[in-house]
Order: structure tokens, then C-alpha cells, then sequence
């Protein structure tokens, strides 16, 4: 009996990591922007956040310049004049995911 109720979950487990097993890019993004990013930025990145502005529809350029280097690309004008973001270079594995999902979060 006990056996079978950890079969079931074990089943559960696997439907619930989507086709094949595998995130999108754009779901993997989430969970690092919801982790590292929502203490400032709202957890819907199409509004402002407590601290931080908007982030949705973000460039992988600016996302990069931002977490890296707490810069902007250049010819960009920024949302905020403040310097209040810290920079985050341990994330430079995941801008690429970050990009993705808030291109279209
Ligand atoms: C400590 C709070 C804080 C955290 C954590 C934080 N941000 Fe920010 N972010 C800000 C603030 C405040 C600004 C406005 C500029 C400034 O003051 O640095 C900003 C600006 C930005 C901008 C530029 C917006 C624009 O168009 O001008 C992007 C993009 C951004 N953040 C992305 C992120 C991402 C992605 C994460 C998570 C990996 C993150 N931020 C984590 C506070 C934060």
C-alpha cells in the first residue's frame, strides 16, 4: 500500500516538470527573476516594484548591463536616475534565461 502512494507521487513529479522534462528558457527565467530579482522588482515584471521600475520587455543588452556592471547600453535612457541596484555577477549563467522570459513574461 505504501509503496504504491510513493509510486503516485513520484508520477506527479515528472508531469509536473512539462514535456520531456525539460523548462523553456522563458520558465527557467522566471524562477531566477522571482528568486533574485522580486525583493525590488514587482513579481510582475509589466509593473513597477516596490524599489525597482518595470522590467518587462528589458533587452538582453540592458539586462546584462545592469547585472554585470550596474550600467546601461549605450544611447539608453534609463527609467530611474537612482544607482540603487546592486550588481549581480554571479547571474551572468542566466541572462540568457532572464532575457527570454521578460521579453514575454
Ligand atoms: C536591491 C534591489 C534590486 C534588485 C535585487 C534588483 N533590482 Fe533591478 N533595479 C533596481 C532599481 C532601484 C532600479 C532603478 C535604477 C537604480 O536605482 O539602480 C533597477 C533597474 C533595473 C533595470 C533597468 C530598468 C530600465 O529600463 O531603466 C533592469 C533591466 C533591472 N533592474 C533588472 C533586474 C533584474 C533582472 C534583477 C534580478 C536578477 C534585478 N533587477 C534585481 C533595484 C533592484
Amino acid at each position: 500500500m505504501r509503496r504504491k502512494r510513493i509510486l503516485a507521487g513520484a508520477i506527479l513529479l515528472t508531469l509536473g516538470c512539462g514535456q520531456g522534462g525539460e523548462r523553456s528558457p522563458a520558465e527557467q527565467g522566471q524562477r531566477i527573476y522571482v528568486a533574485n530579482c522580486t525583493a525590488c522588482h514587482n513579481p510582475n515584471p509589466v509593473l513597477d516594484g516596490t524599489l525597482g521600475p518595470a522590467v518587462a520587455g528589458s533587452s538582453r543588452a540592458l539586462i546584462e548591463a545592469r547585472l554585470l556592471r550596474a550600467e546601461y547600453p549605450p544611447g539608453y535612457t534609463p527609467k530611474r536616475p537612482t544607482q540603487q541596484m546592486v550588481v549581480m555577477p554571479y547571474l551572468e549563467p542566466y541572462i540568457d534565461v532572464l532575457a527570454a522570459y521578460l521579453a514575454e513574461p
